[in-house]
C-alpha cells in the first residue's frame, strides 16, 4: 500500500474486464456503506475513489492498482482493487438492480484472479435481507469472502464488540465465509491495518 494509487478502469459488463493478471480483492455492499470511502482510507489518498452522500454513486467496476507499473507481461502491478457498485437502495430503477446481478454474478463467478471479496456491513444496521441474498449468491459461486463492518464511528464501542460476535454467529454455517469479521472505521482510521494485513493474506503476499 505503499505507492500512490491510480485509477484504471470502470467496467459497465464483462467485456471491458482488464484482461487477467495481478490478484485482486473487491468490495461489495449496500449502497452507501462506504466501500468507496474505505478504499481512500485504505491507500491513504481522499479523492481517489469517488464518494458521495446520494447512494448508487459507483455504477460500474472500478479498478485501482498501485502507480509506476506498465502494465507489461513481467511489470504488472502486485494487485488490484475492486470498487463494485452497490446494492439495495430504494430508489433503483429495475433495469439497474438486474443490470447489478448480472454483472456482479458473471464477474463473481468467472474472475479467476479474484481472490476475496469485502462484504461491507454499516454497523449501525448489521446484515440485512438483502445482504444475506448476496452472501448466499458468493456462497453459490464459491468465491471466498469476509465481512467488514464500516462506520464504526457511529456507534459506541461496546455495541461494535457485541455487533462483531453476532454477525460472526451469523455466518458460521456459510461455506465461503472467513469466520473473522473485522470492523473499520474510514472515518477515523480504525481498524485499516487489520484490513490490509487481511488483503495481503488473501493475495498472498
Ligand atoms: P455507493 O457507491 O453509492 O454504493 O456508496 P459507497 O458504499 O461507495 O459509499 P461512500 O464511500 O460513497 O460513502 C457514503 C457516505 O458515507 C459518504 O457520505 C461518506 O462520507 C460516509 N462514510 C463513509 N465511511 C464512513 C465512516 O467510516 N464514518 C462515517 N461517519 N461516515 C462514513
Ligand atoms: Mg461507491
Amino acid at each position: 500500500f505503499g505507492r500512490p494509487w491510480i485509477f484504471i478502469r470502470g467496467v459497465p459488463s464483462m467485456e471491458f474486464l482488464p484482461p487477467e493478471g495481478p490478484l485482486e480483492v473487491a468490495f461489495a455492499g449496500r449502497s452507501n456503506v462506504g466501500k468507496s470511502s474505505l478504499i481512500n482510507a485504505l491507500v491513504g489518498q481522499k479523492g481517489l475513489a469517488r464518494t458521495s452522500n446520494t447512494p448508487g454513486r459507483t455504477q460500474e467496476l472500478n479498478y485501482f492498482v498501485p502507480d509506476g507499473y506498465s502494465g507489461q507481461a513481467g511489470d504488472l502491478p502486485p494487485m488490484a482493487l475492486v470498487d463494485m457498485p452497490g446494492y439495495g437502495y430504494a430508489q433503483a430503477p429495475k433495469e439497474h438492480v438486474d443490470a447489478w446481478t448480472k454483472l456482479v454474478f458473471d464477474y463473481l463467478r468467472g474472475r479467476a484472479t479474484l481472490k476475496r471479496v469485502y462484504v461491507l456491513i454499516d454497523s449501525r444496521h448489521g446484515i440485512k435481507k438483502n445482504d444475506d441474498e448476496v452472501l448466499s449468491l458468493l456462497d453459490k459461486a464459491a468465491v471466498s469472502y469476509q465481512i467488514v463492518l464500516t462506520k464504526t464511528d457511529k456507534i459506541k464501542a461496546p455495541g461494535v464488540v457485541k455487533l462483531i460476535a453476532e454477525t460472526q454467529e451469523k455466518i458460521k454455517k456459510r461455506p465461503a465465509a472467513f469466520p473473522v469479521v473485522l470492523s473499520t472505521s474510514s472515518e477515523k482510521g480504525d481498524g485499516l491495518d487489520q484490513l490490509r494485513g487481511a488483503i495481503s493474506e488473501a493475495i498472498g503476499r
